[in-house]
């Protein structure tokens, strides 16, 4: 048994819509008028233990509520899912004791109240044993680095510290699913830098599976082997990071350097992505690497050449950019029709 399954979870949203003055109110009576947003449709994966997860989507993809069901706080309109053999929107005691959300946008922890307090509070609510308690909340302070913070008020801290804190109190119970969303939004390079260390750490030390979501591209990079990419409801790919870039970048890129420096206009050879006096680099069709590359050696004057990659972060960004363009010219075009 997988540690996390979805078969075709689906939620759709309704929301009703308000017709100014008392006609429309009046009419609302008699017919209700609502939209819906199918925030997830047909969702299937499945995820096994010690898997770290990304899960990646534009804004309004879905992601948050597919967390959200997986954590027993949403309903599915219908589909189904198991988290550790529960059904999570059963809501069972014996699930809640095996897995945390951390949601980076809300804080869960009392606001009035020092981190410690807030944490014990949170001990006595899962019925930790004291003595455990105090050993995992002094090694999780200690690798967060949060030692010399721990009986400041939560309101006074800092969002990075805040953010520690979050993890902390999401963890102390030592749950075996991780639900993570956005958990490094808004903080600073190096916080961010120090959350994303200690999420390593921890997974890899405790096997813990864990699905994160992050716009930024950094975070996925360095935690995830794997991602799951939502687009509308959908997933849209599910595989290994690379495979991103070998699926869906029609390019690659060619860089060259010059020993004498040149000025050369290089736009026939592809499209200039930077240019100085001794560099070049050019964005070229994966199919036309070699012979542009051998037309670049014989034209030029060549001290180095080197073809890589897309970079992951530009590929997806020019997947759902593009794909929004598209949409957004589509809709300009049914409007003047
Ligand atoms: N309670 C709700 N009622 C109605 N619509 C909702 C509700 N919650 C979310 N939605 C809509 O469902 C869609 C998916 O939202 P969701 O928050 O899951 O996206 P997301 O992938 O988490 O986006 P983001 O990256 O911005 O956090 C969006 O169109 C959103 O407006
Ligand atoms: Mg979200």
């Amino acid at each position: 048994m997988s540690t996390i399954e979805a078969r075709d979870l689906t939620k759709v949203y309704r929301t009703y819509r308000k017709e100014s003055g008392l006609r429309g109110a009046i009419k609302g009576l008699v017919h209700r008028r609502y939209d819906e947003t199918r925030a997830a449709d047909h969702v299937t994966f499945q995820i096994e233990e010690g898997e770290f997860v990304g899960f990646l989507g534009p804004n309004g993809a879905g992601k948050t509520t597919v967390l959200k069901m997986l954590s027993g706080l949403l309903n599915p309109t219908s589909g189904e899912a198991r988290v550790l053999g529960f059904v999570p929107w059963e809501r069972k005691n014996e699930m809640k004791r095996q897995f945390s959300l951390l949601m980076g946008q809300k804080n869960a922890l009392w606001w009035d109240l020092p981190a410690q307090e807030s944490l014990e509070l949170n001990r006595a609510i899962y019925g930790i044993d004291r003595k455990r308690f105090r050993k995992v909340v002094g090694g999780l302070s200690e690798l967060l680095e949060v030692t010399d913070k721990m009986n400041v008020m939560v309101r006074e801290l800092s969002l990075g510290e805040r953010m520690k804190m979050e993890l902390i109190s999401a963890l102390i119970h030592e749950p075996r699913v991780l639900f993570l969303d956005e958990p490094t939004i808004g903080l600073d390079v190096v916080s961010q830098k120090r959350v994303r260390e200690f999420l390593r750490i921890y997974n890899s030390e405790h096997r813990i599976v864990t699905m994160l979501t992050s716009h930024y591209m950094q975070d996925i990079a360095e935690l995830c082997d794997r991602v799951i990419i939502i687009d509308r409801g959908a997933i849209f790919f599910d595989g290994p990071l690379d495979e991103i870039v070998d699926r869906f970048s029609g390019d690659k890129v060619i860089s060259l350097s010059f020993p004498d420096g040149t000025q050369h206009d290089f736009s026939s050879f592809g499209e200039v992505v930077s240019q100085t006096p001794v560099s070049v680099q050019l964005k070229v069709p994966r199919a036309q690497v070699t012979e542009t590359a051998r037309k670049l050696l014989q034209h030029c004057n060549v001290s180095d050449i080197n073809v890589q990659e897309m970079p992951i972060e530009d590929v997806i960004r020019s997947l759902f950019g593009e794909r929004h363009a598209q949409e957004m010219d589509r809709t300009a075009k049914t409007r003047a029709a």
